[in-house]
């Protein structure tokens, strides 16, 4: 038992360092989205917290952060409810589509433009939790034509070759076939004297000659 005792220590140890950070507040976000430009794109925002959410208390930011080093610019706030920050980026595009009572602070962002990718960052404060949330997500704007229209393309030109080939191929077998039951049968007829081996034997060179 006394050997085990440091072993028990640090395990002790490892898991008393593991609660603080369980008691805290956990934000959980997608770490990126992809949006299509002109469409409408959740981002998502959910967090944990040990206590109920107060709205006196709740505080709630949302920012967005064009490139690594840029400053973040807030475009959502909370205080006793949630109201976009005026003169904001993305003017009436931003719609909050979450429920802070239901640890969800989710926004709806429509009308994607290329201009709007970049980091998108959550920030959640719910006293007396005392650790501030944290997520970040990251919006990459795709334009729908490129990428579908090269697969759209391949898939077409695939299945025009594929399904081209498989027709030739079809056709080659059924007039070999159809020609091979021919010429079997010209031959039993020609030939009805003769046995069945035969047969089969001139059947080959005809093929050959082809
Ligand atoms: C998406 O972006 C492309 C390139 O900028 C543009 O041509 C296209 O019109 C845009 N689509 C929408 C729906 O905004
Ligand atoms: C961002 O970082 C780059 C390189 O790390 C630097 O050259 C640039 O000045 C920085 N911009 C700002 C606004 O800090
Ligand atoms: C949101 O921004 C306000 C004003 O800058 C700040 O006082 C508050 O602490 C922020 N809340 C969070 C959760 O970051």
């Amino acid at each position: 038992m006394i050997r085990e005792a440091p072993l028990l220590l640090a395990l002790l140890c490892r898991l008393l360092s593991l609660v603080p950070s369980s008691m805290g507040m956990e934000v959980m976000v997608p770490a990126t989205i992809y949006a299509l430009n002109g469409s409408s794109v959740q981002l998502s925002c959910t967090f944990s917290s040990c206590y109920q959410v107060e709205k006196k208390q709740f505080s709630l930011n949302w920012t967005y952060q064009g490139c690594r080093n840029c400053t973040e610019e807030k475009f959502f706030q909370f205080n006793q409810k949630i109201f976009p920050v005026e003169n904001n980026r993305f003017g009436s595009r931003i719609e909050f589509t979450g429920n802070p009572t239901k640890n969800d602070v989710s926004f709806t962002l429509h009308d994607v433009q290329l201009e709007d990718e970049g980091a998108y960052h959550c920030y959640v404060t719910n006293p007396p939790d005392r650790h501030k949330g944290h997520g970040r997500i990251s919006l990459k704007v795709i334009t729908e034509e490129p990428p579908e229209r090269d697969s759209t393309v391949a898939v077409i030109v695939g299945a025009t070759v594929g399904g081209f080939l498989a027709v030739v191929i079809l056709v080659l077998v059924i007039v070999k076939c159809v020609r091979r039951k021919k010429q079997q049968r010209l031959n039993t007829d020609d030939q009805k004297t003769e046995e069945e081996g035969k047969t089969d034997g001139e059947g080959n060179p005809e093929d050959g000659t082809k």
